[in-house]
């Protein structure tokens, strides 16, 4: 049964995109719209510890290039930083948990279905180096660069690149192990 065909369709279409159209820049008011959504995610006593800092320069562009360095990322006309904020994250009181991974995972992933819904394409990168972006955007001691997420019209449709997923056999377990 498919009880939600809109919000189903979206989240299968969507997926790691590591090729973007060069020739189609992504407007401000796209951006902001996927930001958007983003903005809406749950967190815990609703703090919302996150930020989307957005690589503006030719140097910021490239400083992401160099502590990602693949070919395929140089080709995104957008490079959002996901970055999750210590000093105001909810820490679990009985083990003192800090939650701001989940936080950032649950925005970035509103954020990826955003785009896919506007027709754009996006990839989490966790695989770079903390420090260049660190360096490079300034970040307070606080903020903790999560993810990189290029962001772009694909140049390829994402039927054609779908990876396989588990069964629902495979990942739901009924009742004690
Ligand atoms: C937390 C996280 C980190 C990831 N880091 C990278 C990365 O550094 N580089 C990359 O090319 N893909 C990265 N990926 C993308 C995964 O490889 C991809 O999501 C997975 O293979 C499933 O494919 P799909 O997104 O196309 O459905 C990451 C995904 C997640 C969720």
């Amino acid at each position: 049964m498919n009880a939600y065909p809109q919000l189903y369709k979206i989240t299968a279409d969507r997926y790691s995109c590591r090729g973007y159209d060069t020739t189609r820049p992504v407007s401000e008011e796209m951006l902001m719209a996927a930001l958007d959504l983003a903005r809406l995610a749950p967190s815990a006593v609703n703090r919302q510890p996150w930020m989307f800092v957005i690589a503006e320069t030719e140097a910021e562009r490239e400083a992401v290039c160099k502590a990602y360095p693949r070919e395929w990322i140089k080709t995104a006309p957008v490079y959002i930083v996901a970055c999750g904020d210590h000093s105001q994250a909810w820490h679990r009181g009985a083990d003192g948990k800090d939650h701001t991974d989940i936080y950032v995972a649950i925005a970035v992933s509103h954020l990826c279905l955003g785009a896919t819904s506007l027709g754009l394409a996006t990839c989490w990168v966790c695989n770079f180096d903390t420090g260049i972006i660190r360096e490079t955007f300034r970040l307070p001691d606080s903020l903790e660069p999560i993810a990189i997420i290029p962001l772009g019209y694909p140049i390829e449709a994402p039927s054609e690149r779908h990876p396989l997923r588990k069964s629902l056999d495979e990942i739901v377990h009924k009742g004690a192990y």
